[in-house]
């Protein structure tokens, strides 16, 4: 049964099937909702429910408390009974271009041990796909003796410009479904994959000209690496751009050759590795040059490096943890909340 679903204050209609989240029919339908983790924790979608009867699906009772469940829902999880009316905080950047989520088939022409436990994965789409720099797919990993199909989030690595060759950073996870049980395991060159997209609000503010203090932790170096090359190479942003990416040791870190190249290329670009379990003089040891990196949590490293960061932009990315201390230290120097971009990985497995 298909349902009409009506977005608010837009006055839009969108058609949506039973069996169809209302976000993802909003989505493939180039009505563009507020969205982050699209499994119900994150509470981004939250909308309000004017209208109609839905099922509130897997919305975890923190992102939507019981009390809510009369006048709001997710969208990410409410999936419609009848027609519904909602109303959508639109708090979106009105540049900000939609591109229309679809399903794409694609094939791995590249999987490669990039670093300890860490894996890029390249895939030729069947055709063209637009997207904003710091966008995620959904990949589909089948079935297997440990359970049904599932998805997992990775975001994209490459710049928008690259329409058809989508590349990501997979951390494996130890007995992760998506990681360890597939990308780690039975994935390999040559295969099929199936994969939906665009999704994700966390962008780059192309045409912006405050100083962007970027921040990847882990494989949250992928959106940058798709945001910094897309301002770099591109033309895409008129500030300068800081990039600090955290790892245990040098053995954690990747394509620090490639951002370096970027960093001679491009004025205005720093690349700032930071190494919390590695010294100094481990790093002068085995002939690299130490005044390379900065040493400690890049949480630290970011503190000692500014005084002020008032009238910068912030983008975050990696586990939540990490994410949370890094909007602290961007706080306590001075950056307001809103002017920090975050992406917490919310399914890293
Ligand atoms: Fe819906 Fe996170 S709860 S996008």
């Amino acid at each position: 049964t298909r349902y009409t679903i009506t977005v608010e204050p837009l006055g839009r209609e969108i058609e949506c099937d039973e069996d169809q989240t209302i976000l993802e029919a909003c989505l493939r339908n180039g009505v563009w909702l507020p969205h982050s983790c699209t499994h119900g924790t994150c509470a981004t979608c939250k909308s309000e429910w004017l209208d109609g009867e839905v099922d509130h699906g897997q919305a975890s009772s923190f992102a939507l408390m019981d009390f809510e469940r009369e006048e709001k829902l997710l969208t990410c999880c409410a999936k419609p009974r009848s027609d519904v009316t909602i109303e959508a905080d639109l708090d979106v950047d009105e540049d900000l271009e939609v591109f229309p989520v679809d399903d794409y088939t694609g094939t791995v022409t590249v999987l490669e041990d990039i670093a300890t436990d860490t894996r890029r994965l390249v895939v030729e789409l069947d055709r063209e796909m637009g997207f904003n720099a710091g966008q995620y797919m959904k990949l589909l990993v089948p079935a297997c003796a440990d359970g049904p199909e599932v998805d997992r989030t990775y975001s994209m690595a490459n710049p928008p410009t690259q329409t058809r060759t989508l590349e990501f950073h997979i951390r494996k996870v130890e007995g992760g479904r998506g990681s360890d049980g597939w990308v780690f395991k039975d994935l390999a060159v040559g295969q099929q994959i199936r994969l939906s997209g665009p999704y994700g609000r966390f962008v780059l503010k192309t045409g912006d000209d405050r100083h962007g203090i970027m921040v990847g932790g882990g494989t949250g170096l992928a959106p940058m690496k798709s945001m910094v090359r897309h301002a770099l190479e591109n033309g895409e942003y008129e500030g300068e751009l800081t990039l600090y990416a955290g790892g245990r040791s040098r053995a954690w870190l990747y394509d620090v050759d490639v951002f370096r190249a970027l960093e001679e290329e491009h004025e205005g670009f720093t690349f700032r590795p930071c190494l919390s379990d590695e010294t100094p003089e481990e790093v002068a040891a085995s002939g690299d040059d130490p005044d390379r990196y900065g040493y400690g949590l890049v949480t630290d490293v970011i503190a000692a490096d500014h005084d002020k960061l008032s009238g910068c932009a912030g983008y975050l990315c990696g586990p939540p943890l990490m994410v949370e201390s890094a909007l602290k230290v961007l706080m306590s120097k001075r950056l307001f909340p809103r002017d920090i971009y975050r992406e917490d990985f919310f399914n890293e497995a």
